[in-house]
């Protein structure tokens, strides 16, 4: 590692402890810590994950880092304070905010995602720009921490947000990742492949967290990993799933039910359409009868013919002629 980037290392490491610190112990921490501890954040967590509180004034991170010896040349560029538009001086980047760092895979706070503590702040979330030590695209929330879990679990579970990171290890599912509001990109594989070769992804329940599972899932079948994915009730993430039902239906429900990805696909391909409909229950089937038509199992394939055939009261005899067909066709 450059020296300069040592040097951003080490101010991201001061400036986190120094974070936390104004959340946990100071007056001025207390409406933050109030927020955390309602959204049903543990004060464990709160500790494991370093979580902290930037208070509002403008220049506290410039005063503090220079306190410890840093030029506000190198504070720029590692992207906390930015420039004022005058030309004078220099102002804090996060201010009043909730305080997330976010570390490399070794461990090193590198970045921090600052989330707003009213409705009103935009944006919800205000991450470190791109910096020499900070790639959104390639960093996974957690990685470093998760690590041996992963390993020991045979499986890596991937998160849209922080937050449901921070709910499911609480829930003692230790072994989860996210990828921060980003698309899944191939640096991100290449990372979850060094500990393992199978991803259930967990998204939010919503439109967004939907299409980006069936994204982010392509791009993990293209690399040959086992992929799963766990629903979630319409409208909730994981987090909030958790701080509703608990961690132990978390653990059986949502994260024991994952659909293997075929099975994720046909519901996926139902998703937009009205069954009820006989042209759109049409349109489905065959849909669905293409997507089997390209597996290469031909047991997972008959399973599923099965499936449909029961499911819409059809002739499995017709479904699987009309499968090898299609297959025919691909040759
Ligand atoms: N995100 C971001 N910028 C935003 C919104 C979201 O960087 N303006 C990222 C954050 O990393 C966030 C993730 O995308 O964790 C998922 O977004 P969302 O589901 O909206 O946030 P939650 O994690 O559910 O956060 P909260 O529960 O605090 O609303
Ligand atoms: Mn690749
Ligand atoms: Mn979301
Ligand atoms: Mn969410
Ligand atoms: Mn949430």
């Amino acid at each position: 590692v450059p020296p300069h980037e040592q040097r951003m290392l080490k101010a991201h490491e001061l400036l986190g402890k120094f974070y936390h610190h104004l959340l946990m112990n100071t007056n001025e921490g207390a409406g933050a810590l109030d927020y955390v501890t309602s959204r049903g954040m543990a004060v464990e967590s709160i500790r494991k994950f370093q979580i902290g509180y930037s208070l509002p004034e403008w220049d506290i991170a410039v005063k503090y880092l220079k306190q410890h010896g840093f030029s506000e040349g190198e504070m720029e560029q590692a992207g906390l304070i930015i420039k004022r538009e005058n030309g004078e001086g220099y102002f804090d980047r996060f201010r009043n905010r909730l305080m997330f760092p976010l570390t490399d895979m070794k461990g090193n706070i590198v970045a921090f995602s600052a989330r707003s503590l009213s409705e009103d702040d935009h944006p919800k979330y205000l991450n470190t720009p791109e910096t020499p030590i900070f790639n959104k695209s390639s960093l996974l929330y957690n990685y470093y921490a998760a690590r041996s879990e992963v390993r020991k679990q045979g499986f890596a579970l991937l998160f849209e947000g922080f937050a449901d990171v921070i709910s499911a290890d609480h829930a003692g599912v230790k072994n989860g990742t996210a990828v921060m509001g980003t698309s899944l990109t191939d640096k991100h594989i290449h990372l979850l492949r060094r500990l393992t070769d199978s991803v259930t992804i967990c998204f939010d329940s919503d439109h967004a967290g939907i299409e980006a599972a069936y994204r982010a899932g392509l791009l993990l079948i293209q690399h040959g990993m086992e992929t799963k994915v766990a629903m979630l009730p319409q409208g909730l993430d994981p987090d909030d799933y958790i701080q509703k039902y608990g961690a132990e239906k978390f653990r059986s429900d949502v994260v024991g039910n994952a659909l293997a990805w075929t099975a994720f696909k046909l519901q996926y391909l139902r998703l937009d359409k009205n069954l009820q409909n006989e042209g759109e229950r049409l349109k489905y089937i065959e849909e669905v009868m293409k997507e089997l038509s390209t597996l290469g199992n031909p047991v997972e394939r008959d399973l599923y013919t099965r499936q449909v055939a029961e499911e819409f009261s059809l002739s499995l005899e017709v479904l699987q002629d009309q499968l090898e067909k299609l297959v025919a066709s691909q040759r």
